[in-house]
């Protein structure tokens, strides 16, 4: 086995498998710890962290609409762990709905290795494998999470509205921007 050069990152991104399954949900449910900590999740979650048979349920869904092509995900993979994801999901309800060309955007990093350019590879691949699929990728992204936001921008989303009270978290009501990626306009060198 040979090392990484040095700079080279340390994980790799790749299709969804079956197997991921652990791995995505512990990701998913530290979420409910960080949250509960105070740090800004940019995911809406529920009260209490959903169950395991929930999230059985969940991840066969997600799976099931990779495989019909309603779905795009990317995973990264980091010292053979899934230990992020990337997901668009057709918006319209079939191939033949007239929303079928907008693909919504969600995506989430596990805590321990944000901030090392795992969310921005994975961004990238996942918009590559949107190209051909959906013409419009939107998302929301909470306004007390400017790190996402920056990042979104920097993959060339624009904003086109502010949702008030969005997210009820903690006593407090936090606003949503929309943005939108024009994939027909998107600059190729990003
Ligand atoms: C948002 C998120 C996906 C970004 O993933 P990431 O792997 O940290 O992203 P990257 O390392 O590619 O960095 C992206 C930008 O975020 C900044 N960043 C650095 N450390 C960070 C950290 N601990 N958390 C978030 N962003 C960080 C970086 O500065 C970077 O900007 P730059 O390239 O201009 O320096 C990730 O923080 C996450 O999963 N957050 C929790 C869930 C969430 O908020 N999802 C977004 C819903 S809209």
């Amino acid at each position: 086995m040979t090392a990484d050069p040095p700079g080279a990152p340390s994980f790799r991104i790749r299709e969804l498998r079956w197997t991921d399954f652990d791995d995505l949900i512990r990701t998913y449910w530290l979420l409910y710890e960080e949250r509960d900590a105070g740090y800004p999740i940019g995911i809406g979650l529920f009260q209490e962290r959903p169950t395991l048979a929930d999230e059985a349920r969940w991840f066969l869904r997600l799976f099931e609409q990779v495989q019909d092509g309603s779905m795009v995900a990317s995973i990264a993979e980091g010292d053979g762990h899934a230990v992020g994801g990337c997901y668009v999901h057709r918006v319209g309800p079939s191939e033949t709905s007239e929303a079928a060309h907008m693909g919504e955007l969600g995506i989430l990093v596990h805590r321990d290795w944000r901030g090392r350019g795992v969310g921005s590879a994975l961004l990238r691949d996942a918009l590559a494998r949107c190209r051909g699929k959906f013409e419009i990728v939107r998302l929301a992204v909470f306004v007390n999470n400017p790190r996402a936001r920056a990042l979104y921008e920097r993959f060339g989303f624009v904003p086109y509205g502010r949702l008030p009270k969005a997210l009820h978290r903690g006593g407090e009501f936090i606003d949503e921007d929309l943005m939108y990626l024009d994939l027909g306009r998107r600059d190729e060198n990003r």
